[in-house]
């Protein structure tokens, strides 16, 4: 039999039970708060249903433990925590929740500080997730849902004054607010932002809401500032001291933008209460179909941002925030949506102070309806239709004055139906300065800008010339059409990559109407295993359903060590473009709305990755979206290999960078690329002996031609390598996925069978085959061996695929074994990062050294990384200096490793990789590229390495240990 349920509990209540206060502004005001974070007296239970009478002032807890709050119960030992992507880890039943719900019982006593003002007092929770029931004194409260929401209690009758206050707080991991948060992110549970107790003076200011608009024509702003009781306010640098609720019009302003976010200061303030503003005027409108602020066509170079702590979870402090923003500023990232909900509201006010453009999203996400064709789901239910408004409501109430904030998301993969056009409406109705944008919205029939994920190369070209497929409905596709676009998400940043960055970017540049895009995305949500020496993904906490590491993906690892992907973003997002032009440099101001003034100019001559000679160039003037050409500086002499690094620099001294910090570069080859030293002849015959051929200082076996001493150094191979372990993108378990053709084909276990090993004159050339069982495809392989002297050894490798190879493959090169001793690696090529056909932007020519420990990229989940591109040469060597010289005959892919790339691709955890003894050597004539088919379209076709002919050749040198 199917029936409602009469009496459901109160955390399955679709209605709003709580009596909690009107929505408001998130004030910095000089009313006194208390602080109640702190420890907590804590325990956690199996269900929700257990007695309250721990709320009773008199109740003993003195078997219960210490909690901090705010934190996560699951990350300090209570219960685990679990990942799912789309699923709901609990059957779909809305709002019915399982019987097995966490609830902790929180307790904590308090007193109000003496001197607090006459007046009522609220008690504040900034974010607990999912549901609370709160209690003062015994006295129940009102309940909380809407987890990264405010909730706000007038607490006035029930608190004592002179006398211990005891707050209780009951919350449950599952509530009817659980359907609606279904984000891709850990299920953590608790009162995980801050507590606090406000007070609010009689005749205080209960809210403020500030309008500041600029209209870049006249330069003039006009303030509006309304409150709920009539104040003051006052700008002084402004000359503002006027009643509230009255424009105000400022013939000339200094206006806000991500760029220059120039923010005045401002009090509004009644006789009790003053609240400090920081304002900053903009304006954002829609106009011939581009979004423009100030009139400025605003371009994202976006990323989308989770709040993530690898020990705190989502109980960010001010600290990982503003290193958040810091981080962003420094990587030339101008834009975030706070995916997928409202962030702490200290991070908007970082924002606003630094300068990004903001799309600040409701906590909304129902995506796990998806998997039973959206039956069910909330977005398009009545009942639920106050529990959506009352979520976009809060979060607007709460965000409205923040500059930064240029666009409100509804949420997001919430299907699509009437309670989302309810949210769209109230907030056009309340803030119709800010349009409105919501991905799952094909027909954008509640938006104002279009946005969509993870498209292709050319189907964000397809938007940009407004040539998208057309809607059936045709007055809705006639108004998308006209709409600006934001690639809302895009270049998955899972494991190694994104590939392909410099791609979007130019078609976001290309077509007007393409306004640039939020990668996915800031950081990956790795949890630092209790044992501190790795992070955990889905999985890791024995979890019923789980998406592994798909909760990793982000551009900075879990403890926020930016990866390559995040210094290629840097330069694809960066300002000013430097390239050369003729016989001069070209630069470009790519900024929306700033000059070039801030900057410097530094050139840089190297020669053979050796620093020359230096100097500064002057900085033209150049408008945004203009581009001037400059001279090349006057070059002295040189030899080798030469390159002119031209950077751009900050003259001077940024709140979020120091001075000489650098946003931009280019770097220009000089001459022909010099690349080895003449082709040097052979020297001496190979010579035979007790099994063995010798020829320069390699040993090789004369019966399989492998190599077995290169001089003092036990050394092996070199084998035909065409496997890497898989990465995240080409596993992809989202999308189309490479690897498991590639491992159907055993490219991971090739078969290797020597033809011949000849002496042929002064070489010996050593014939092969390498192919996997089952399959006559195969790679005939050649190394030819030359003696140049004693120390030297020149090997070409040629490859020629066997048969009609179906697709690409995943590199193609060969590897050595070397003694583990040697242990550091330097290089001439590109760095110091790792490259591939598609990363590696933020890679240029010159001689770096690391140590092979430091050559590696420890992605969350370990996969084919720390590759060198376009290397001229390389030593690998000894602490005494000893050790192997390559130099290439054309420039080669260089990896070096203490294991194996059969343990590489074994490992699934970063402390699965132990060295064993060995370094391996791997030297490449091509990868395939890296793409972001973990989520999002296939690999472009020409990054795919396909089976064709390939030469490698290179000189091997011994230099022996010290
Ligand atoms: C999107 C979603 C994100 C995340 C991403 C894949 O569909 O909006 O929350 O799941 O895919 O990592």
């Amino acid at each position: 039999m199917v029936g409602p349920v009469p009496d459901r509990p109160w955390f399955e209540s679709l209605t709003d039970p709580s009596r909690a206060e009107r929505p408001r502004a998130w004030l910095d005001t000089d009313a006194p708060r208390l602080s109640l974070d702190g420890r907590w007296r804590f325990r956690l239970a199996g269900r929700a249903d257990g007695p309250e009478d721990f709320a009773d002032p008199a109740y003993d807890d003195g078997a219960w433990a210490d909690l901090p709050v705010p934190s996560h119960w699951q990350l300090h030992g209570y219960g685990t925590p679990a990942y799912t992507n789309i699923a709901y880890p609990f059957p779909l039943d809305p709002p019915r929740v399982p019987d097995e719900n966490p609830t902790g019982d929180y307790r904590r006593i308090f007193r109000v500080p003496s001197g607090w003002p006459p007046g009522r007092t609220l008690l504040r929770f900034g974010g607990v997730d999912s549901a609370a029931l709160v209690w003062l004194n015994g006295v129940r409260i009102g309940s909380i849902t809407g987890s990264r929401l405010p909730a706000e209690f007038d607490v006035t009758a029930a608190l004592r004054a002179d006398a211990d206050n005891l707050l209780a707080v009951r919350v449950v991991q599952w509530s009817a607010g659980s359907y609606l948060e279904d984000q891709d992110m850990w299920w953590l549970s608790g009162i995980f932002r801050g507590v606090d107790l406000l007070a609010r003076p009689d005749g205080g200011l209960p809210d403020v809401d500030v309008r500041a608009d600029y209209d870049p024509v006249t330069g003039a702003g006009l303030l509006r500032v309304v409150t709920r009781v009539p104040a003051r306010v006052r700008v002084p640098e402004l000359n503002v001291d006027a009643t509230t609720g009255e424009p105000v019009e400022l013939p000339s302003v200094e206006p806000w933008s991500a760029e220059q976010p120039r923010l005045y200061e401002a009090t509004v303030a009644t006789d009790t209460e003053t609240v400090l503003l920081r304002i900053g005027f903009r304006t954002v409108r829609i106009e011939d179909g581009v979004l423009t602020v100030n009139g400025d066509r605003v371009l994202f170079r976006g990323v989308n941002r989770h709040e993530f702590h690898p020990d705190r979870g989502r109980a960010v402090t001010e600290e990982d925030m503003l290193a958040d923003v810091l981080l962003m500023k420094r990587h030339n990232v101008n834009a975030v949506r706070t995916s997928h909900y409202p962030p702490h509201p200290r991070f908007l006010e970082l924002c606003d102070r630094y300068g990004l453009w903001v799309i600040d999203e409701c906590d909304l996400e129902t995506h796990g309806f998806s998997r039973v064709d959206w039956r069910g789901n909330p977005s398009d239910d009545p009942r639920w239709r106050d529990a959506l408004v009352d979520r976009m409501r809060r979060m607007v109430e709460r965000d409205k004055n923040h500059p930064s904030v240029v666009l409100w998301s509804l949420g997001n993969e919430s299907g699509s139906g009437r309670n989302l056009g309810a949210m769209a409406a109230w907030a056009r109705r309340r803030d119709p300065g800010r349009p409105l944008i919501y991905e799952h919205d094909h027909t954008c029939q509640d938006v104002d800008v279009y946005s969509r994920m993870y498209l292709s190369l050319a189907d964000v070209a397809a938007i940009g010339r407004h040539a998208e497929p057309a809607l059936p409905d045709a007055a809705l596709d006639v108004r998308r059409r006209r709409m600006p676009f934001v690639h809302i998400e895009y270049a998955h940043a899972m494991g190694n990559g994104p590939g392909g960055l410099a791609d979007y970017a130019e078609l976001y540049e290309k077509y007007p109407r393409c306004q640039g895009g939020f990668v996915w995305e800031w950081i990956d949500h790795g949890l630092r295993a209790r044992s501190g020496d790795f992070f955990a993904y889905g999985g890791d906490f024995g979890e019923e359903l789980h998406d592994g590491n798909f909760v990793a993906d982000g551009l900075v690892f879990p403890d926020r060590t930016p990866s390559p992907g995040l210094a290629d973003l840097a330069k694809v997002g960066e300002p000013v473009r430097i390239a050369r032009d003729g016989s001069g440099l070209r630069v470009t101001n790519r900024y929306d709305t700033r000059g070039l003034e801030h900057l410097k100019l530094r050139w840089a001559l190297s020669a053979g990755g050796e620093a020359v000679a230096d100097g500064v160039l002057d900085v033209p003037e150049v408008r945004p979206g203009e581009s001037v050409v400059v001279a090349l500086p006057e070059l002295p002499e040189y030899t080798d290999e030469g390159h002119l690094t031209v950077r751009g620099v900050l003259a001077a001294d940024e709140p979020w960078a120091a001075a000489g910090h650098e946003v931009a570069w280019t770097q220009l080859p000089l001459g022909p690329r010099k690349v080895a030293s003449p082709r040097r002849s052979a020297n001496g015959m190979p010579q035979r002996e007790s099994g063995r051929l010798f020829v320069g200082p390699a040993v090789l076996d004369e019966r399989d031609g492998r190599l077995v001493w290169l001089g003092p150094f036990d050394t092996s191979g070199p084998d035909l390598q065409v496997w890497r372990a898989p990465t995240d993108n080409d596993r992809a378990p989202h999308g189309h996925a490479l690897e498991p053709g590639w491992r159907r084909l055993g490219l991971d276990r090739m078969h290797r069978r020597v033809d011949a090993v000849d002496v042929d004159g002064p070489s010996v050339v050593v014939r092969s085959r390498w192919a996997p069982a089952a399959t006559d495809l195969g790679l005939f392989v050649t190394y030819a061996w030359t003696g140049l002297d004693a120390q030297c050894v020149r090997l070409a490798v040629d490859i020629e695929p066997d048969g009609r190879w179906p697709g690409p493959l995943p590199m193609i090169g060969v590897v050595l074994g070397l003694p583990g001793g040697l242990d550091g690696v330097e290089w001439f090529g590109r760095g110091p990062g790792e490259a591939y056909p598609d990363t590696g932007l933020a890679a240029r020519v010159g001689r770096y050294r690391r140590t092979v420990a430091e050559m590696q990229t420890p992605y969350v989940f370990p996969q084919e990384n720390g590759r060198r591109a376009d290397v001229r040469w390389a030593t690998i060597t000894d602490r005494s200096g000893g050790g192997v010289r390559v130099d290439g005959g054309v420039p080669f892919g260089l990896a070096v490793r203490p294991w194996t790339t059969a343990a590489l691709d074994d490992a699934t955890h970063t402390t699965d990789l132990v060295p064993d003894g060995r370094t391996w050597l791997t030297l490449d004539g091509g990868h395939n590229g890296i793409g972001s088919a973990s989520c999002g379209p296939p690999l472009p076709p020409g990054y795919l390495l396909p089976a064709a002919p390939t030469h490698l050749e290179m000189e091997l040198s011994v230099t022996p240990p010290g």
